[in-house]
Parts: structure tokens; C-alpha cells; sequence
């Protein structure tokens, strides 16, 4: 089965020069690596600074309006949203639970 995100994941973690062994052993990375990839171009995905887009949440604040327990699965449905402009991301269910375990670790 094709997987982009998957394989994009791992072109960033070759690219940085991360091996993917300790990769897998840190689901935050990876989940960073992915927000970074799919979302980082909207939205602030770090503990400090503005998001590039206007109007777009920065992730460190997600827990105010979503369960991050329950977010994961969010995005392994896909995430569809009222956004106008973004497209419509679907997480298998290793990159969900990575980019939950992420997004927990910035929360303010
Ligand atoms: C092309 C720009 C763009 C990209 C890329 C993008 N978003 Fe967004 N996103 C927005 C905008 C603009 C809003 C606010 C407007 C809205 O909610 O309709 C938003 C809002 C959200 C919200 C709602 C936040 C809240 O507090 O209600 C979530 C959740 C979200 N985005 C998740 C993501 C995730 C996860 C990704 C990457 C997989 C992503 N977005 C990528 C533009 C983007």
C-alpha cells in the first residue's frame, strides 16, 4: 500500500540524517516531522511564534477546544473542518497517534 506520509516521514528523517530506528522509538519527532510537513505551512506547530497563516490556530493551543485524547482518531478520519483553504489530511494510524503524542508535549 502506498503511504505518503509515511514515506515523506522517512525522506525527512534521511534527509536530517535521523536514523529510523530512533525515529520510531520517539513518536513526538515523528509527529513533529509530519505537523511540520503537512501543516507547519498554516499553522505555528512549536511551543513559541505566530502561525504564517492568519487565522490559523498555532497548535499549542489545540487543547483548548479539542480533546486531545480523542484528536488522533480526528485525524485518522480526516480532518475537514470549516477551513477554507486547507486540504483535507487523512493520518494513517501510526502518524495520528505520533502526531498526538506530539501535539500533547507542546500544549500550554
Ligand atoms: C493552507 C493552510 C492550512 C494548512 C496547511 C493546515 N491548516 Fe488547519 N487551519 C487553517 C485555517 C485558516 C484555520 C482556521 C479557520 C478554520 O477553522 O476554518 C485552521 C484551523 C484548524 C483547526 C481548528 C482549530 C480550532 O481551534 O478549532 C485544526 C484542528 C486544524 N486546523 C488542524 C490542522 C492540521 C492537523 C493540519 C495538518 C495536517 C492543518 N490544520 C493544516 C489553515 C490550514
Amino acid at each position: 500500500m502506498y503511504r505518503p506520509q509515511i514515506l515523506k516521514a522517512t525522506l525527512i528523517a534521511a534527509l536530517a540524517g535521523v536514523p529510523m530506528a530512533a525515529q520510531a522509538q520517539d513518536p513526538a519527532e515523528t509527529g513533529r516531522a509530519l505537523l511540520q510537513e503537512f501543516c507547519a505551512s498554516c499553522h505555528a506547530i512549536g511551543k513559541t511564534g505566530d502561525s504564517p497563516r492568519p487565522g490559523a490556530p498555532p497548535f499549542r493551543g489545540l487543547n483548548r477546544s479539542y480533546d486531545l485524547d480523542t484528536f488522533p482518531r480526528q485525524l485518522r478520519a480526516g480532518i475537514v473542518s470549516g477551513h477554507p483553504d486547507m486540504p483535507e489530511f487523512k493520518f494513517n494510524e501510526a502518524d495520528a497517534h505520533a502526531a498526538g503524542v506530539y501535539l500533547r508535549s507542546i500544549q500550554e
